[in-house]
Order: structure tokens, then C-alpha cells, then sequence
């Protein structure tokens, strides 16, 4: 079976890199906010052409931290997509706010300044945008919307780390932006990790005092909301060994679903995302394709040899968890996707038999 994902090839490709990562970290003595952490920060605030990044324990916890930092706290509204797997509704939940769900466009599954206008109210506080798949949404229209509503904009990066779009990169366009290092993500972590990029002072303050149970200087607790959500040292270490590498890998990424895409008839369905480059907005991540009948598709490529996935199945506003209480939320394109979409193998060290095979597998669909 080609899998969809496997994060112990790049291991084997980068083994001698990663030990000696790891070994540096052993032998420091220092497993918790050390050299390699306050270097992985910096350097990734350089990637991103940003003034902070502040490294978190997880994705989850950088999109709560940086809805809190932004000002969300018990009660507050937030306006979310329904369509990326429940990450911004469990932040959000978790801080205590209220959700509104927006409808994403749907050529490219991701919100849009037309999708949130008729959804964000006057007492909407913060709107997350969650570029999905590598790609980005269309943010200037939407930074035009949250500035002239006074609405905070928070981005989720977790899967579009290198996306630019004007020479921008994504994480630098809102007030803050969450990112996850989870081992399927471009930048991947052997374990958890997570970190949110702002330019703006004071989140980055209230974010380092979040992460460490709201402390501004050591025991003293300034910041409410604060726990323990730190990066580790071992992970950081594993994190700067392989950021240099990974604009190749996003081309890599992109190569591939660009072949898939070529090999899919338009008849069986089509690839979200696949066109474009780091510079206009697409990184490749996930290779999602739209298609017509999901269960027979995948029948056959399983039986192809192609292992696939749902990314993601249900839509945040019919989780079970709400118990109905969104029961009259309707969102046409969300709910289509949640229906229709299919996720093939996409990662860098997929050999071009693999990708070959893919692609014969979709071309007798
Ligand atoms: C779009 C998106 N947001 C947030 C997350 C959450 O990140 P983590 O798993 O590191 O908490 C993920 C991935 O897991 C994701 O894909």
C-alpha cells in the first residue's frame, strides 16, 4: 500500500542531521526553553519575516493563546470555517468563546472576505482563517473586512508553513497566526509542537506569559488563562535541523499533486488546490481532490494499492458534541466538501514509482 503519509521516511533521509540535533541537546543538560528553542524562534520569525515567533507545545495551544492575546476571553464571539477538522472550534471553546460558522468558498475550501461578510456581527471579536490543503486563503480582502469592522484576524498556518502571497508569508498578515509542527506537517516535529508569529508586541508578551501559567517574570502570574505549553528543547532542535530544508520539500509537495492532478479526469472529479507556487499563495501539504462518488473512488484505489483519507468527514457545526444546537446552520460548500473530498498520498520522500502508480490509479477511474 502507498500510504497517505509516512513520517519515518524522512528520518531515514535525514538521519545523520537529526542525531546530531538530538545529541546536542543530550549533552546540554537543558530540555526545557534553551538555546535550541530561543534559536528555532528566531529563526522562524526570519522564515516568516515576522517580529515574533514564540514557540507553544502544540498547534491547539497556539490558536488558543493567540485568540486570547488578541483580547477573546469567556463569552466572546468568534467566526470560524466548518470545514478544517475542529482545530479553531476546540481553541475556541477552549478560551470559553461563543462560534459562528462561515461558509468557505468553494473553489478553494477556505473562507473569503464574501463568506464572512453576512457572518461576522458587530459584537464579533476575532476571525480565524484557516488556510487548508498549502493553500492560502485570499487575505487582503479579508484584512480589509476585519480592519473595518474592528474585528481581530487570526491565521491557522498549520498547513500552508512557506505559503507567501504579494511577498507576504502566511502568518504575517493577521494579528497573529497559529502553526502546528505535528510529524504529517511541512515542518514536522517527532512528537508535538506548535507556534504562533505576530508583529505586534504585546501579543507576543501575553503569549510568552501564557505559555508559562500566565508568569511575566518567573512566579510572578500576570496573565490569566496561563498554563504549561511549551516547545522542548529536543523538538526545537528537530525543528531547526530541518527548516532549511523545507522550501524543497513544499516543491516537492507541489510536484506531486500537479501529476495527480494532470491524472485525474475532470468526469471522476478535481484537486482543490495544486496550480500556483509558494509565492501565490500554495505550498502544497494534503493532495485533496474533490470527487463525485468518494466511496467507489476509494474502493478502487485501494484496491490500486493507494492508501487515502478524509480531511476532513464531519463539519465542525454537526459534530456530535453540539448536541443539534446548530441544527439550523446551513453551509452549502462546507457541507458538500465534508461529503466529497479525498486525500491521496502527498509527502516529500514519495518515491516517482509511487507517484507514477498514484497516477496511473486515478488515470483508470
Ligand atoms: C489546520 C490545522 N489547524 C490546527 C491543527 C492543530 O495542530 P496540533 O495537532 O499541533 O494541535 C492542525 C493539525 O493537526 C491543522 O491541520
Amino acid at each position: 500500500m502507498i500510504p497517505v503519509a509516512d513520517p519515518r521516511r524522512a528520518l531515514e533521509e535525514s538521519r545523520r542531521e537529526l542525531d546530531e540535533a538530538l545529541e546536542r541537546v543530550l549533552e546540554s543538560g537543558c530540555y526545557v526553553l534553551g538555546p535550541e528553542h530561543d534559536a528555532f524562534e528566531l529563526e522562524l520569525a526570519s522564515y516568516l519575516g515576522v517580529e515574533h515567533c514564540i514557540g507553544v507545545a502544540s498547534g491547539t495551544d497556539a490558536l488558543e493563546f493567540a485568540l486570547r492575546a488578541v483580547g477573546c476571553s469567556e463569552g466572546d464571539e468568534v467566526v470560524v470555517s466548518a470545514n478544517a477538522g475542529f482545530y479553531a472550534s476546540a481553541a475556541a471553546l477552549a478560551v470559553g468563546c461563543r462560534l459562528r460558522y462561515a461558509d468557505v468558498d468553494p473553489d478553494t475550501l477556505t473562507l473569503s472576505a464574501e463568506t464572512l461578510a453576512p457572518v461576522v456581527t458587530a459584537v464579533t471579536k476575532a476571525v480565524v482563517v484557516t488556510h487548508l490543503y498549502g493553500l492560502m486563503a485570499d487575505l487582503e480582502p479579508i484584512v480589509d473586512l476585519c480592519h473595518d469592522r474592528g474585528v481581530a484576524l487570526v491565521e491557522d498556518c498549520a498547513q500552508a508553513l512557506g505559503a507567501r502571497r504579494d511577498g507576504c508569508a502566511a502568518g504575517s498578515w493577521g494579528r497573529a497566526a497559529a502553526f502546528s509542527f505535528y510529524p504529517t506537517k511541512n515542518l514536522a516535529a517527532l512528537g508535538d509542537g506548535g507556534a504562533v508569529a505576530t508583529d505586534d508586541d504585546e501579543v507576543a508578551e501575553r503569549i510568552r506569559a501564557l505559555r508559562q501559567y500566565g508568569w511575566k517574570e518567573k512566579y510572578s502570574v500576570e496573565v490569566s488563562g496561563g498554563r504549561n505549553s511549551r516547545l522542548d528543547e529536543l523538538q526545537a532542535a528537530v525543528l531547526r535541523s530541518r527548516l532549511p530544508h523545507l522550501d524543497g520539500w513544499n516543491a516537492r509537495r507541489r510536484e506531486i499533486v500537479g501529476r495527480y492532478r494532470r491524472a485525474l479526469r475532470s468526469a471522476v472529479g478535481s484537486f482543490v488546490s495544486g496550480d500556483g507556487d509558494a509565492d501565490e499563495g500554495y505550498v502544497g501539504h494534503l493532495a485533496v481532490a474533490l470527487v463525485n462518488d468518494r466511496a467507489a473512488v476509494r474502493a478502487q484505489l485501494h484496491d490500486a494499492g493507494v492508501a487515502t483519507a478524509v480531511h476532513y468527514p464531519i463539519p465542525d457545526h454537526r459534530q456530535p458534541v453540539w448536541r443539534g444546537s446548530y441544527g439550523e446552520v446551513r453551509l452549502p460548500a462546507t457541507e458538500y466538501a465534508c461529503e466529497h473530498v479525498l486525500t491521496l498520498p502527498c509527502f516529500p520522500e514519495l518515491t516517482d514509482t509511487e507517484v507514477e502508480r498514484v497516477c496511473d490509479a486515478l488515470a483508470r477511474l
